[in-house]
């Protein structure tokens, strides 16, 4: 009996478990499925998708039963680093689980469709080089999965996220840029026009639907899926509720136009590069490839979810429902950082042992050396 329940318990390869996406599956999988599923999430130090042999090295000594992949090289990478982790390193991971017979889950992105409204899971942007790096290697990556799903018998599923909002971005990409920019009051006019909507996707329900696809490969397999919020919401409107949560003035509620933002982008690239030259690094934050997107529309259509097995856990949670918990989770740990002034101590809390370590820490040392520093009995053996 404890033989077959040990059998069934499969084992999970993880690649980008530190990032936004990767911790918050790491953490469903440790605890919400550890009787049944074990995940090893290698930090990329221990295995980068950039090396082939790494990944067949790894894999080959894990043998696990599936592979997600949340692996990204950074937004604004050059070609040959987007080109490496993003295309390359899901190539190479769809090939090592072909030829191990097991299923790939494969994180994709919005970047590979046209702006334009209720987008299905068939329409992707004209594969052309004038795309970003980013997009580029997410598109080929689609695609090269498909052929393979074909060609190879890849037992792959894609799911495309929007732009993702939930707790533990260390990084402040995408949304929590934006919400970052709202909290730091650098923002000072609205940089969209009226009404301009995209669609959201709500990374703590992300792993009900990796759990679920892995769980129903008969369903889910060679298929892309849109993993958003059903309802799409207004930049301006998102940006706006944010200002009044935050209880702040700016951003004025005045839209600026795209032509003035594109000039002022101009303007600050020049000015970054004039800098570095004098040795000053400038770094734009690499959101700004996604300027004229504010401007124009991009939903994706749920449809295709909606009709299948799945289940959404919380169907009542949108990035408007969130914004309390990531306001609180945000502005605790960007002020801890040093990252934001604007919101002080009365938001934070006060915590005496904080106090005493900044007042009087040799009183906090003798305390502690007096009653904090005796082994914890709960790890000692039991003898
Ligand atoms: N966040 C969004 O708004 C968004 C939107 C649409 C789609 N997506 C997609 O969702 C996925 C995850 O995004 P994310 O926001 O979670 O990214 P993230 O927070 O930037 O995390 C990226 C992860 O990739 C790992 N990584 C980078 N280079 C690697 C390499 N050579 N080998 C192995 N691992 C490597 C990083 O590990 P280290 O830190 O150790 O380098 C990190 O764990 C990506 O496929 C992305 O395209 C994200």
């Amino acid at each position: 009996m404890v033989q077959a329940a040990q059998k069934k318990k499969r084992l999970g390869v993880l690649i980008g478990g530190s990032g936004l996406i990767g911790g918050t599956l790491a953490h469903y999988f440790k605890t919400k499925t550890a009787d049944v599923i074990d995940i090893r999430a290698p930090s990329s130090k221990k295995l980068s998708i950039r090396m082939a042999e790494d990944i067949k090295a790894y894999l080959r000594r894990v043998r696990p039963d599936f592979v997600i992949n949340t692996a990204m090289a950074a937004l604004d990478s050059d070609a040959q680093l987007a080109f490496e982790v993003n295309y390359l390193g899901t190539v190479n991971l769809a090939r090592a689980c072909c030829a191990l017979n097991i299923p790939y889950i494969h994180m994709s992105s919005a970047s590979t469709l046209p702006s334009g409204e209720n987008l299905t899971e068939e329409d992707h942007l004209p594969l052309s080089p004038h795309l970003s790096n980013y997009a580029k290697s997410k598109l080929m990556s689609e695609r090269t999965l498909k052929y393979m799903g074909k060609q190879q018998g890849l037992d792959y599923t894609v799911i495309r996220l929007a732009i993702v909002y939930g707790e533990h971005d260390h990084k402040i990409q995408g949304f929590h840029r934006l919400f970052f920019t709202i909290a730091d009051e650098s923002m000072p006019f609205l940089f969209t026009k009226k009404g301009i909507q995209h669609s959201y996707t709500n990374a703590n329900k992300l792993p009900y639907l990796v759990h679920h696809a892995l769980d129903h490969r008969e369903e889910f397999s060679g298929e892309t899926y849109h993993f958003v919020d059903k309802d799409p919401i207004a930049l301006d409107e998102l940006i706006l509720t944010i200002r009044s949560y935050l209880e702040l003035k700016r951003p004025n509620e005045i839209y600026f136009p795209y032509p003035v933002i594109r000039s002022g982008k101009y303007f600050l690239e020049r000015l970054a590069k004039a800098l570095n030259w004098f040795g000053i690094g400038v770094r734009l934050p690499p959101e700004l490839m996604f300027l004229e997107s504010f401007y124009k529309p991009q939903t994706l259509s749920s449809d295709k979810l909606e009709e299948s097995s799945f289940v959404d856990p919380f169907p009542d949670e949108t990035v408007i429902t969130a914004l309390p918990k990531l306001v609180i989770y945000y502005l605790t740990r960007w002020g801890h950082l040093n990252l934001i002034t604007t919101f002080n101590e009365e938001f934070f809390g006060c915590n005496d042992l904080e106090d005493d370590f900044r007042f009087n820490p040799r009183d906090l040392l003798n305390s502690i050396h007096a009653d904090s520093t005796a082994p914890f009995v709960d790890v000692q053996d039991k003898q």
